[in-house]
């Protein structure tokens, strides 16, 4: 099927204020980013109600919503499904899936309702390599000023992992405490990088210095506890 220019948006990027957009969801409407003004959201998408995938992931999704709201997180789901589709699944769901020791599981996050496809295209997640008709599975985490800080996308087939997204969370939000990034397989409690020195003779101190240990004068590292990090971003 040949791309109309209506078809077309450009992908939203890293560093972008997020797309602005107002929608129906089981929650209610919504007006966004502005409403979550002030706190951390995830804004995710899914191919299509009642499927087994998407129902292992709204299940696990709901199950850690509270570690979310601890660390002033919110949920917002999308399909391009319509409202009664949503609130028949979430119902169901509920109601009878019991999956991996879960069940009873409410969906108390607003899913959006997006027939039109208006959201999701202006998030680049209709993908119609994969499906013209479904929604990719598409993860956006946007800050409290409404900055998209990180965007992954996974095909139809592989489920999200849900640890991961929680991760990046913490990740984005100590880097931003404390001015330091994340190495590979980061966790709360490993040691952090420290930014690169600017000068010889900057590299030469820290390299001398007793609480940061480099491999080599680009790759630094400190301790930061993990009770640190908790602290400041769980506030525990
Ligand atoms: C699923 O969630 O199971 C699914 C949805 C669309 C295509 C393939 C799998």
């Amino acid at each position: 099927m040949e791309q109309t220019q209506t078809d077309f948006h450009q992908m939203p990027r890293i560093g972008d204020k997020a797309p602005e957009f107002k929608a129906i969801t089981t929650q209610g409407k919504i007006n966004f980013p502005g409403d979550y003004s002030g706190s951390w959201v995830i804004l995710f998408s899914h191919p299509a109600d009642f499927t087994p995938v998407c129902t292992s992931e709204f299940m696990t999704f709901a199950a850690m919503e509270d570690r979310f709201a601890e660390a002033n997180t919110k949920l917002v789901g999308l399909s391009v499904d319509g409202l009664f589709s949503h609130i028949a699944w979430l119902r169901t769901i509920k109601e009878k899936i019991e999956y991996k020791g879960m069940k009873d599981i409410e969906v108390k996050f607003p899913l959006i309702e997006d027939i039109t496809m208006e959201v999701s295209k202006k998030y680049g997640m209709i993908q119609p390599g994969e499906s013209n008709t479904k929604a990719v599975r598409a993860v956006f985490i946007i800050d409290p000023k409404g900055i998209i800080r990180t965007i992954i996308y996974y095909p139809l087939s592989l489920g999200r992992n849900f640890e991961e997204l929680y991760r990046a969370v913490i990740g984005l939000q100590t880097a931003d405490a404390f001015s330091i990034a994340t190495p590979a397989d980061w966790q709360p409690g490993d040691d952090v990088i420290v930014p690169t020195a600017g000068s010889c003779g900057a590299a030469k101190e820290r390299m001398e210095s007793d609480d940061i240990h480099c491999y080599d004068w680009f790759f630094c590292t400190k301790k930061l506890s993990k009770e640190e990090v908790l602290k400041t971003v769980l506030k525990k």
